[in-house]
């Protein structure tokens, strides 16, 4: 596919009027970074632009459900959106935000371009109007009856039951949102963008020029074309929002689906200088991710915005996705009726590829789906636990314990079918892949991930290296061809599951360079006689009670976030004690300072997901300590628990930060790090001996 020379890779901007939901995770998100993902992967020129939509009529609503300013809202909730799509590892290269002075600016030239080549058509049209607040009542102002599916509760410009896209004039009953009342009709002028006269353009362009767009896609474009097109307002009345640039204009504010899509225009400006390269030069490729009900805004009307302004590339495609149901039911901002991303990440912490992978095996794709809880733990279960995690944690195991902890050889002369087979298959699956995620199949693509784990486990059942004690070059070349299938795990998983790939780089012992997509398909990733680390827990096991508790907090539909109720399950109960090391002398033993202290201070490490700093109190001085412990603790939970630190180690510089000993750490029986703590009577700075 590559003959682009750049990539433009945009996901819907969600409206910053409250969290995101797993569904926005499943249908835009996460497709466009697996896709961004392995785009950089091949090292190509990409861009992923995101950022909150913070105008229109969804925030000022909830500011008044809050009974706050429309601006503090998005304030709050473009922090908390941001927060919880980085922690899931959605890599935008911007997550940007409409309200930003670069945006008004760009969308209002954008409009006053527009209107000075007379392309708007102004008018003098009948508006809903309330005439108890003294209000215009655009789109969501407006609530009725749908007249496709009876929904009662229909917006002004959607239903959200059966994902129309309305008119305030359509529905039936219309009622004010405001004050309950039945609006009156009173004149107000607006600016049109005629789409009619785009409409040839838009069907040769997309009815024949994109036959390969996803059918949901196509067809919903093939509706709206057959149709006919109708002009539509591109201002509203309003004092929220991007004011209209033209000197009559009091009062009144660009549509926000006309500023909304300018925004990935002005996000990219805000990110490089190199902007227009992305935006204007043909060899661009851009792709919108979304989900359904955005369809006809990306499809239609900016890209007739975008046709009218001239000089902008146009999308080569928009995968958008159906809708994500949650345990059966369609998701509900208002009923509370969602998985918070949010609150996921609270209450799963470190667990973000167990949901990414999740979503992306139920992704939406062709047809609404559901996510389920049961599910949820089925497949991190059943798939991920026992069939990547195992594979991988038994390759690691053997090797440490028949391979001294090292690459073994692969004797040449030994390769059996078998060899031949798996290294095919490595071979394949790269190809797979490819072909998927480029023609945005991601669950097909991540299917072929967990297949190729699925062979792994098979090629080591069927070769039983633990039972050729004496044949130590079978051993060798069957645990070779494991750990070089680990490292192509690691490679092939990166798009879809970003933690896994680098707790598998770290296990190895290799730079994330090593994730190059070029390097796939190779038996040479890992050298002979390089020396790997112990097995890591790549996923736990999800427990029956956690998932009684979402079932619950969903129903409950309390937005109180549950406790942590889970413990890192065993992953293989194949780790081994290791033997006791040679014998040492006293005079060896009292060369080690050990010392009784207090663990005072603790945080994250940046950009290091496993190292805390920690502060601790020795009485007589404080150190700093930076341990390798972030996995297993949060850095509240550690704060006040009595330590025993090494006290004469030498000093070690890790991520910049100088280290001054170590603390003395034992695993529990469920593969959990303890701490080795002196009782508490001990005084802090106390030799240890
Ligand atoms: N905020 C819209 C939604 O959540 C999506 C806006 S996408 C953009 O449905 F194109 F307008 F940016
Ligand atoms: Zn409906």
């Amino acid at each position: 596919m590559i003959d682009y020379k750049r990539h433009l890779v945009t996901a819907a901007l969600p409206y910053a009027n409250g969290p995101v939901h797993i569904g926005h995770l499943a249908g835009n998100f996460l497709p466009a970074d697996i896709y961004t993902r392995y785009l950089r992967a091949r090292k190509e020129d990409v861009k992923f632009i995101c950022g909150t939509d913070e105008h229109g009529v969804p925030i000022t609503i909830r500011a008044m459900k809050e009974g706050v300013t429309p601006q503090e809202i998005v304030d709050k909730y473009y922090n908390i959106i941001n927060d919880s799509l980085k922690t899931m590892g959605i890599s935008f290269d911007i997550f940007s935000r409409t309200s930003r002075e670069i945006h008004k600016e760009t969308s209002q030239a954008f409009f006053k371009n527009l209107y000075d080549q007379g392309i708007f058509e102004e008018r003098e049209s009948e508006q809903f109007y309330d005439d108890e607040k003294k209000m215009f009542l655009a789109d969501r102002y407006i609530t009725g009856t749908c007249p496709k599916c009876e929904n009662e509760s229909a917006y002004g410009d959607q239903c959200e039951k059966c994902g129309s896209t309305l008119s305030p004039e359509e529905l039936i009953n219309p009622k004010s949102a405001l004050s309950n009342s039945v609006p009156i009709k009173k004149t107000t002028k607006h600016w049109f963008l005629p789409l009619q006269n785009y409409e040839p353009w838009l069907k040769q362009w997309i009815l024949e020029d994109h036959k390969e767009w996803k059918n949901n896609v196509y067809g919903q474009c093939k509706s709206w074309l057959d149709s006919g097109l109708n002009p539509r307002a591109m201002t509203r009345d309003s004092n929220w929002g991007v004011p209209v640039p033209l000197p009559d204009a009091e009062g009144k504010v660009l549509y926000v689906w006309f500023d909304a899509p300018i925004g990935y225009i002005s996000a990219t400006k805000e990110l490089t200088p190199q902007w227009s390269d992305y935006w204007c030069k043909e060899d661009t490729k851009l792709v919108h991710f979304l989900g359904k009900d955005n369809i006809v805004f990306h499809c239609i009307i900016f890209p007739a915005m975008l046709k009218a302004h001239g000089g902008f590339v146009l999308p080569d495609n928009v995968p958008a996705n159906e809708f994500l149901n949650i345990e059966g039911d369609k998701v509900s901002t208002s009923r509370n009726w969602a998985v918070w991303v949010d609150e996921y990440v609270k209450d799963f912490p470190d667990m973000q590829d167990s949901l990414r992978y999740v979503l992306c095996a139920n992704a939406p794709e062709n047809k609404d789906n559901d996510f389920t809880w049961k599910d949820f733990q089925e497949r991190n279960n059943s798939e991920l636990v026992a069939i990547f995690g195992n594979y991988v944690n038994r390759a690691f195991v053997l090797m440490h314990k028949l391979c001294g902890g090292k690459v073994p050889a692969f004797h040449i002369e030994l390769k059996d079918a078998a060899d031949d087979a798996l290294f095919e298959k490595i071979v394949q699956t790269k190809k797979t892949i490819e072909h998927c995620i480029e023609n945005y199949k991601f669950r097909e693509g991540l299917f072929a991930v967990i297949d190729l784990a699925r062979e792994g486990n098979k090629y080591l059942q069927d070769k039983e290296p633990w039972k050729k004690a004496g044949q130590q070059e079978l051993i060798d070349n069957s645990l070779h061809m494991c750990l070089q299938l680990c490292a192509n795990l690691a490679i092939y998983c990166n798009p879809f599951l970003p933690f896994t790939a680098l707790k598998l780089c770290n296990m190895m012992k290799v730079v994330d360079r090593m994730l190059d997509w070029e390097n796939g398909g190779s038996l040479k990733l890992l050298k002979v006689g390089y020396a790997l680390r112990a097995p890591e827990l790549l996923f736990r096991k999800v427990e029956d009670s956690e998932i009684e508790a979402q079932v619950e907090k969903l129903k409950a539909g309390s937005a109180k976030a549950i406790g942590s109720v889970h413990s890192p399950a065993e992953e293989s109960p194949e780790i081994k004690i290791p033997a006791i090391k040679p014998l040492i002398t006293f005079d060896d033993f009292d060369k080690i300072d050990l010392r009784a202290g207090k663990i005072i201070a603790a945080e994250k490490v940046e950009k290091a997901d496993k190292l805390l700093k920690l502060t601790v109190d020795l009485g007589f001085e404080q150190r700093t300590v930076v341990s390798g412990i972030a996995l297993y603790f949060k850095p509240e939970d550690v704060i006040g628990k009595q330590v025993t630190l090494v006290a004469n180690l030498a000093p070690r510089k890790m991520r910049g930060i100088e280290s001054n000993g170590m603390i003395l750490m034992a695993e529990n029986a469920d593969g959990n790090m303890v701490f080795v703590n002196p009782d508490s009577d001990a005084l802090n700075g106390c030799v240890i001996k």
